[in-house]
């Protein structure tokens, strides 16, 4: 069991060891990952802490590198997966596979021949449908197992409208059509729960918005019979402050504000929490290649991209940064970019940050969320090398690509 007692309940750039980071970069260059697994159990036992009788998945989504899953594992987690790829990953990071749910959105025909394969030795295997087309082309394959409805709450929250899904038609059945295909589900498969997932992003301010969502999945759960229903899983979306002066999520609230709102139900409440789990156990190292005077900033080009982080180019996201070389110096409003081709590459606008020098290591916090999972080769560049931190010690969980790993699948 993860001791918490020391375990703060955010952790800013400035709470990492600023010289081993910078031993880190030289040591395995840059642009580089950093996961502190010790900080992934933390959160997870921290979060899963807050709500004692909840059953706490983790959002492989988020980080499905091996050492993040086994960590989680470790920490006492199962996994919750919404691909085929994130299924086997987890497996071979040694989850039980009768105790993975996957979250199935207008799912190829690869994933629901893989899913149902699975549930064939697997029976406990849990699939969450948010179409009945998906129940037809399951029932096709033989499927006749586990089944939880995505409910399409209406109601989206979130930092961002590309991550508000609750009230998008894309996800889950309509609400008032959750009746009638329990229904159906209850005639050729088991209907063992019900799913909302709202957004993602929330902070305490946003629990109210994110309540009324669950509500909503709360009374549908009664509606259906909840005392026939194994969980009511209202998804993840538990924030992170990415701002300096953002306070963390208030836990303690955030439990009570969701057992109030999915109110008295026979059935055990689930979460699938993702970036609270990983977000501020990861960083980049970047180096800077080019400080550039402009008419009305400072241009600071180092050799990270979008392609290392794409959150600020697709989501406008604010990452802190924060001069790991010589954070004494005196801040200057920079404008930090990587070596991509698009204005896009921005990872700061008139940023204050401790005056760059050529050389200098920066760190990109929070990274640990959907950094590296939506990482690219754009310009030919080779993803990043990440390396975990454990008990102390370093050790490379994914090496750096190189070239030959961006041509490897062409043909001659
Ligand atoms: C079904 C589902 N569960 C959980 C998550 C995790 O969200 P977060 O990382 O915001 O906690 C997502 C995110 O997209 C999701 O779609």
């Amino acid at each position: 069991m993860t001791d918490l007692a020391d375990s703060p309940a955010v952790r800013r750039l400035d709470d990492w060891d600023l010289e081993r980071l910078e031993a880190l970069a030289d040591e395995y260059e840059t642009p580089l990952y950093v996961m502190d697994l010790d900080r992934v159990k933390e959160n997870y036992a921290r979060f899963a802490a807050a709500f004692p009788d909840a059953h706490v998945m983790y959002a492989a989504k988020a980080h499905t590198g091996r050492a993040v899953l086994e960590a989680v594992l470790e920490a006492g987690g199962t996994i919750e997966c919404a691909a085929w790829g994130e299924l086997q990953r987890s497996i071979d990071a040694g989850a039980d596979p009768d105790e993975l749910q996957y979250t199935a959105v207008n799912p190829p025909d690869r994933d629901l021949d893989y899913a149902a394969d699975l549930a064939a030795d697997h029976p406990g295997l849990t699939i969450t449908i948010g179409a009945t087309d998906t129940l037809e082309r399951l029932a096709e394959r033989g499927y006749d197992g586990r089944i939880a409805i995505r409910i399409n709450p209406g109601i989206g929250t979130g930092h961002h409208e590309k991550v508000a899904t609750g009230a998008d038609a894309k996800f889950g059945i309509p609400y008032e059509r959750v009746p009638e295909v329990a229904d159906r589900v209850r005639e050729e498969f088991e209907l063992v729960g019900l799913h909302a997932h709202a957004g993602s992003g929330v902070l305490t301010d946003d629990l109210a918005d994110h309540c009324r969502a669950i509500e909503r999945v709360g009374e549908m759960a009664r509606r259906v019979g909840d005392d026939e229903l194994e969980f009511v899983d209202v998804g993840g979306g538990y924030g992170v402050p990415y701002r300096e002066d953002e306070p963390p999520l208030d836990l303690a609230k955030t439990s009570e504000m969701v057992r109030n709102a999915v109110g008295d139900l026979e059935a055990q409440l689930k979460l699938e929490p993702g970036r609270y789990v990983v977000a501020d156990a990861g960083l980049i190292l970047t180096e800077v290649n080019t400080i550039k005077e402009a008419p009305d900033t400072t241009v600071v080009g180092v050799d990270a991209s979008l392609s290392t982080l794409i959150r600020p180019a697709m989501f406008g996201s604010y990452h802190p940064m924060l001069n790991v070389t010589a954070p004494e110096r005196d801040p200057i409003e920079a404008t930090v970019g990587g070596p991509v081709c698009t204005s896009a590459d921005v990872f700061a606008h008139d940023r204050p940050i401790a005056e760059p020098e050529r050389g200098d290591v920066l760190a990109i916090g929070n990274a640990g969320s959907y950094g590296y999972e939506l990482a690219n080769q754009f310009h030919s560049q080779p993803k990043p090398a990440e390396v975990a931190l454990e008990d102390g010690e370093a050790r490379v969980a994914r090496r750096r690509e190189t070239l030959a790993d961006v041509t490897r699948l062409e043909q001659e």
